[in-house]
């Protein structure tokens, strides 16, 4: 899934800013980003629900809205809170939507094991936990067996046992299922474990995407020297296209792109004194929290 210059205004703010989005196939991809930084107008601008202003969208190699019909029957969504009959239990609740979509009463035995609520099945969805409301939320997505599942905060709102829950049933579904699976959150901490790859969006813009792994590179490139003679190695024609500050006996070697090459700088600054070494850099929520401030990008 693909989406090229997708924007949105309303009225004169832009909420959705020429976002490219990248979304490999069968794969997890984290959709993060602060309250109001345009996850779910994005979203439902995937799904057909909200009309974009500019840019393309291809969702399994077919144009939205061109397509939708075609393409709608292969995804999943779950988006904002989804409203359900409390007075009805969880099984009649799907049922409704398996008369509506025309699929077999099956599916929805099928898809109360997958999010693990075949025991409360019978039970009304009014005195449901809100974890089990999400889940049931996840279940009716489930019911047309989408080959892509787009969840919009499914963990919000959740204690630290319902998101670990929901976690795991992610990784279920995309490993054992091969979906792609698209999940959106305010928090770095609910995806970071999950997520092959993420998107983060802030102002409406997107200021990364990639590998989680490469964002975390980028938190650790400043390895920090404390030299018996700083003001020599400063000198050492091997450190130019380093990025170098000195503080006192202290020198701050950064690479310009990438991770630093410790054994290199180790070896060059050896005859200068070494008495301390310190790796510094910033963790992955720093750098989450830098690049969703105003005007971050890497
Ligand atoms: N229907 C709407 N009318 C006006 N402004 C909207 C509407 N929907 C969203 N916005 C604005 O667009 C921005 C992005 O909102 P949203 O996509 O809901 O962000 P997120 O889901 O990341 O919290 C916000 O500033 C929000 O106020
Ligand atoms: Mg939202």
């Amino acid at each position: 899934m693909e989406t090229k210059g997708l924007t949105r205004r309303f009225g004169e703010q832009v909420s959705v800013n020429e976002v490219n989005l990248e979304v490999p196939e069968g794969k997890i991809y984290g959709f993060l980003g602060p309250n109001g930084a345009g996850k779910t107008t994005t979203i439902k601008m995937l799904l057909g629900l909200l009309r974009a202003d500019a840019g393309t969208i291809r969702i399994f190699g077919q144009e939205m809205p061109g397509h939708s019909l075609d393409i709608l029957r292969k995804v999943g969504s779950l988006v904002e809170n989804p409203s359900y009959y409390g007075h009805l239990t969880g099984y009649k609740n799907l049922k409704i939507l398996t008369t509506m979509l025309e699929l077999p009463d099956r599916r929805i035995g099928e898809v109360l094991e997958i999010v693990r609520l075949t025991s409360s099945a019978n039970r009304k969805v009014g005195g449901y936990s809100l974890g089990m409301k999400q889940r049931l939320g996840i279940a009716a997505a489930l019911l047309r067996s989408p080959r892509l599942l787009i969840l919009d905060e499914p963990t919000n709102g959740l204690d630290p046992a319902g998101i670990q829950e929901i976690r795991h049933l992610m990784l279920e579904l995309a490993h054992e299922q091969g979906m792609t699976m698209m999940l959106s959150s305010h928090l770095l901490s609910e995806v970071d474990s999950i997520a092959d790859e993420i998107g983060i969006i802030s102002g409406g813009r997107l200021v990364y995407q990639g590998a989680l792994e490469l964002l975390e590179r980028f938190g650790r490139r400043v390895l920090r020297f404390e030299l018996e003679s700083p003001e020599e190695a400063l000198r050492l024609p091997g450190l130019q296209g380093f990025i170098v500050e000195r503080d006192g006996n202290m020198l701050s070697i950064a690479a310009e792109e990438g991770s630093v090459p410790q054994a290199e700088l180790f070896k060059l600054l050896g005859p200068y004194g070494i008495m301390k070494v310190q790796e510094t850099g910033k963790s992955l929520e720093e750098l989450f929290l830098e690049l969703t401030g105003k005007g971050g990008s890497l």
